[in-house]
Order: C-alpha cells, then sequence, then structure tokens
C-alpha cells in the first residue's frame, strides 16, 4: 500500500510548488518502501538524507516566494517550517539515528495536513492576488 497517494486535492494551483510537493509526497513514499522492504541501512540512511535535504529545499523555496509575494501569514508559515525541522532533528537524534516508522507515520500526517491546510493558504493567497491583478478597474 502507498503511504501517501497523491492526488490532485493537494495540489495548491502553484505549478512550481505543486511539483516540488510531488517530489516530496515520492520521496516520503520511497522512504516507506525501503524501511518495509528493511533494506540495508545504508539505503535506508541515503533515502532519509534525500528526503530531508529536498524538504529544506522546498521550505526555502516556498518562503521566498511567500517574501516576494508580500504574504502576510509568512511568519506564522516559517515557524511552521522550522517546529517540522526542529522536530525531525529531535526524533533522529543528534547521530543521525536511523528512522523509525513513528517518524515516517509523523512526516506522513504532517505532510497531508500542511500541504492541505497551511500551503493551500498560500495558494488561494497567490490566486486572490492574480485575478485582482488581471480584473480590470471599474468604468
Ligand atoms: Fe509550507
Amino acid at each position: 500500500m502507498i503511504l501517501f497517494e497523491w492526488s490532485a486535492d493537494y495540489e495548491i494551483g502553484i505549478p512550481e510548488i505543486d511539483a516540488q510537493h510531488r517530489g516530496l509526497v515520492n520521496m516520503l513514499n520511497d522512504l516507506h518502501v525501503a524501511m518495509k522492504a528493511g533494506k540495508g541501512s545504508e539505503a535506508v540512511q541515503k533515502t532519509v538524507e534525500r528526503l530531508l535535504s529536498y524538504t529544506q529545499q522546498h521550505f526555502e523555496a516556498e518562503e521566498w516566494a511567500m517574501k516576494q509575494a508580500h504574504y502576510p501569514e509568512f511568519a506564522k508559515h516559517h515557524k511552521a517550517h522550522l517546529a517540522l525541522t526542529t522536530k525531525v532533528v529531535e526524533m533522529l537524534g543528534a547521530g543521525g539515528a536511523l528512522p523509525t516508522f513513528e517518524l515516517l507515520n509523523f512526516l506522513n500526517d504532517w505532510l497531508k495536513k500542511h500541504i492541505g491546510q497551511t500551503d493551500r493558504e498560500f495558494g488561494d493567497f497567490i490566486r486572490a492576488r492574480r485575478n485582482a491583478t488581471l480584473s480590470p478597474p471599474p468604468l
């Protein structure tokens, strides 16, 4: 069974961000497969490192777009990203331990909620602004 089945419901309407979210979901599913298959610790380690570094890059890209758009909820959103990063570092420990299924489930739940809600708010903001820009001034 696929851990995180992507659907159009998760699209927030910003193509670059949607593509990155799909990338994240694919990597999370790869990690799930590797862990379930009991693949050697090296393979699991590599997969989780790939996922975490892509997550960081994605957060930076998303926050860059928010700053560009003068998004009023930027501080709140940045805090949510920071909280996730802190929690993952805490769960993996300083020694960079292997991910547990608890961490995998936590990431899965967090990502579904964050994309479905918090990121969607940004997508809605961008679309509303775009539409406003496209509307001709009243006669
Ligand atoms: Fe986000």
